[in-house]
């Protein structure tokens, strides 16, 4: 049989502390890789450590960045799934149990198991953002899947990302005004991880790493499933501050400066590094000022250094079950400052790796950056959702508007 064309589009809007990103992707023929069709991006404004504290600023922005990505994009993005990372988010995994009805687990069993796993109090002030299926387990055995085997008591376990509910209807607002409604919510190390993540780490054990600008998101898998999520309030826009403040640099100019020059941490052998010369332009002088790379690495590294300590608390802390043999994998812009990587490995005695997207095609040359993980990897669950081959990135998505248009539309087409 010849494959089916499928031209339906999938949007993401990633919303993050320095910037909005926006990606239209096709789906293309069954089984091939998503096709980007459109992107477009603008530096954000309203956003604080991951969240919103200015929505109409904030909405300005968006609103800018869907015009541009409307000139090139075949349907307009009047909804998208919208990815975040602050929002204090949480985690925990929970199991429920049900007895077998019929001797044989059916799909009826599975789904009762699984809404007990589901069935937790959460706080009123919170809200589910991602169930995640985790495993089952049949009579107190491991199982893959379920269904068609005999057994008496049936239990599965979930993963349940949760966040502040407050700082999502912010969110929702700053996003609609700006005219596209939020089909879901994602998380942006858990799209990421979709997007940088292969399955064989999953199986060994790994860690993904996000960090942002104002964010770090921590993701633990271990034996194929995810085991914890963290967001940490910290990320790229602390060392441009950090800079700012220790050279007296405007912080436009700080920015630039790291991104350019900086370096978390460098060989004690590499002397020639320690006298190549960076010029800067600090208040009150009216021309460049000569510093060395090294004066950047002595500002900069003991900041990452702090900041992948706290990774590393947050690792030790959830208790990983198993070995992490695959190791670090960092991710976001921050990641592609020169030694975060060696430092990460030093600190979590752990292999590391710095990954860029993949699994898309047509990725623009200059979103091949980690910067971009998160917003490629919302397309691509976006259409796991649609398609509901969502095993590991299982979710309810709320029905919002686009989804209610969507169900109205199928019911129109019932006698
Ligand atoms: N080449 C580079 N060297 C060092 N830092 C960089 C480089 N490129 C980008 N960054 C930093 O990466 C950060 C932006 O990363 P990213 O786009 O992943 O964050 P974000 O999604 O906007 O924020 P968050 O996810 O935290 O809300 C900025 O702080 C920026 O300074
Ligand atoms: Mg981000």
């Amino acid at each position: 049989m010849m494959a089916q064309r499928d031209d339906r589009l999938f949007f993401a809007l990633d919303v993050g502390t320095s910037k909005v990103a926006a990606l239209v992707a096709r789906a293309g023929e069954e089984g091939e890789p998503l096709t980007v069709v459109a992107t477009a991006m603008e530096p954000a404004r309203g956003m604080h450590e991951g969240v919103v504290v200015d929505v109409p600023a904030l909405t300005q922005v968006i609103r800018r960045v869907v015009q541009r990505i409307n000139r090139s994009s075949p349907l307009p993005m009047d909804h998208a799934y919208v990815t975040f990372s602050g929002a204090r988010v949480q985690s925990q995994n929970h199991r429920g149990a049900v007895g077998v009805s019929h001797g044989v687990v059916d799909k009826t069993d599975i789904a009762r198991a699984e809404e007990a796993a589901k069935a937790i109090a959460i706080p009123h002030n919170r809200e589910i953002v991602h169930i995640i299926r985790r495993n089952f387990r049949l009579d107190d055995h491991p199982v893959g899947w379920p269904e068609g085997m005999y057994g008496y008591r049936l239990e599965a376990e979930v993963h349940i990302i949760s966040a502040e509910k407050t700082a999502l209807l912010n969110l929702r607002q700053a996003v609609e005004s700006a005219g596209v409604a939020v089909d879901g919510f994602v998380l942006g190390g858990l799209a990421a991880s979709e997007a940088v993540l292969s399955q064989q780490e999953r199986d060994v054990g790994a860690v993904v790493v996000d960090i942002g600008a104002g964010t770090t998101d921590v993701l633990i898998y271990s034996g194929g499933e995810i085991w914890h999520t963290a967001v940490l309030p910290m990320g790229g826009e602390q060392l441009t501050r950090d800079l700012a403040f220790g050279l007296n640099l405007p912080l436009s100019e700080a920015e630039r400066v790291k991104r350019e020059h900086g370096a978390a941490w460098w060989p004690e052998e590499a002397q020639v590094l320690k006298e190549e010369r960076v010029f800067v332009k600090p208040f009150g002088q009216n021309r460049s000022v000569a510093i060395t790379r090294y004066d950047l690495v002595r500002i900069l590294g003991p900041r990452v250094e702090q900041m992948l300590q706290a990774v590393a608390q947050t690792v030790r802390e959830a208790q990983p079950p198993t070995q992490l043999a695959a190791g670090l994998i960092l991710t976001g812009g921050t990641a592609l400052l020169p030694g975060v990587r060696e430092m990460a490995a030093r600190i979590l005695r752990l292999p590391s790796r710095v990954a860029r997207p993949e699994g898309v095609r047509s990725l623009p040359e200059a979103w091949r950056s980690p910067a971009f993980a998160a917003a490629v990897g919302t397309v691509r669950l976006a259409r796991l959702y649609w398609s509901g081959e969502d095993w590991g990135a299982s979710w309810t998505p709320p029905i919002g508007p686009w989804w209610r248009r969507v169900l109205n539309f199928l019911r129109d087409l019932l006698p």
